[in-house]
């Protein structure tokens, strides 16, 4: 039996497949292990006021392990340290008010499941003395010590049947296709969107690309026969000496909005190649939908993992997928670095050996 009694659940950030079967991992986990769990609504304002808290037992998380989105709701904007927030007993510091709560509620532990922005948060308050442990969520894929987050792979077969259907349109008419997809600071999910979708080109923030080489090799393949092409552009690919193509800036809270490039690749690609083309943007439809297997298995260890790390009192920590293991990483050597593709992946050196371009 654990010492801990009663532990909090929330979800912070974007939302990704998974997030509930996380959740419905660790209240069942918990409540066979003699824990009680209070789910926290809308990332760490359930810490504000005590009616956003509700209890949850395996009768409020049977069934859905298969569903995309949150229980209890998520928010990727309002940093508890960044701003005062008014509350019924006046405006009050949150992440003071956070604390308070906390101990108010009899919680004797969090888990906190998010991306690199929550689990900075949450490593901000294991540092106040909060005993949490971290679940890493992003369809980005993206978070430092992690092999996957779960998310990650559906996003994956979501862009990957995208493109298999806009081969359709792309070969019928001859046409090159670009397709946008999400990938803030790294380009995980065009690359492997990209490979598994046989991707002609793939364009990632982590290379910058210049669009001549892109339009020479798509001139190639129409020399030889391949009259149509498939090019993928994660949201934050920027073209060299130029920058990131915003939707809108950041403002107070908020974080800016990428979006646009992947119209601005075809416009170029149809001057350069006299072709004809057209662009889609995936945006949140990635982010929807049930999990894909994979996904939800990851997410179940992911949830079973942080009860057994705050059974044995290993807080501050981070749950994390160590191929073939799920292990715990210091929450302190996760935050503030960004898991970026790497210019010597193999993934991205078989792409290349294979003709695809990266535009560099
Ligand atoms: O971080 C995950 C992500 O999907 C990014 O790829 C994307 O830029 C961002 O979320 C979009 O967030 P929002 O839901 O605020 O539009």
């Amino acid at each position: 039996m654990s010492a801990i009694k009663r532990l909090g659940v929330l979800t912070g950030g974007g939302d990704a497949p998974g997030l509930n079967a996380v959740i419905r991992a660790v209240v069942k986990a918990s409540a066979n292990s003699g824990i009680d769990c209070v789910g926290l609504e809308d990332s760490f304002d359930g810490l504000i006021e005590p009616d956003r808290a509700r209890p949850l037992t395996p009768r409020d998380v049977t069934g859905i392990l298969r569903l995309g989105g949150t229980i209890l709701g998520t928010t990727n904007h309002g940093n508890p340290f960044a701003y005062p927030v008014s509350t019924s007993e006046g405006v009050r510091d949150y992440s003071d008010r956070v604390v308070e709560m906390f101990h108010k509620m009899g919680l004797g532990a969090l888990v906190v499941i998010g991306g690199d922005g929550t689990l900075a948060i949450a490593h901000q308050f294991s540092l106040r003395g909060i005993p949490l442990v971290g679940v890493p969520k992003t369809i980005d894929n993206d978070i430092v010590g992690t092999t996957n987050c779960f998310g990650f792979d559906t996003a994956v077969a979501f862009a990957t049947d995208a493109i298999d259907r806009l081969h359709t349109t792309a070969e019928a008419h001859k046409r090159i296709m670009v397709v946008e997809v999400m990938g803030r600071d790294a380009g995980w999910i065009a690359l492997y969107a990209g490979v598994a979708g046989g991707a002609d080109a793939i364009l990632i923030p982590e290379i910058p690309f210049d669009l001549s080489i892109v339009a020479a090799r798509l001139r190639e393949r129409d020399k030889w026969g391949a009259k149509f092409s498939i090019v993928v552009v994660a949201e934050g690919a920027f073209p060299a000496g130029g920058r990131t193509t915003l939707i809108e800036a950041a403002r107070d809270g908020h974080v800016e909005r990428l979006g646009g490039i992947g119209a601005q690749v075809s416009e170029a690609l149809a001057r350069e190649t006299g072709k004809e083309t057209r662009s889609v943007v995936l945006g949140h439809l990635q982010r929807g939908g049930a999990p894909t297997s994979f996904d939800r298995v990851l997410a179940t260890r992911f949830g079973g993992k942080a009860v057994e790390l705050i059974k044995r009192g290993e807080f501050g920590t981070m749950v994390a997928f160590a191929p073939p293991d799920i292990i715990a990483r210091r929450l302190e050597d996760i935050v503030g670095k960004t898991k970026t593709v790497p210019r010597d992946s193999d993934v991205l050196a078989t792409a290349k050996a294979l003709g695809v371009t990266f535009g560099d």
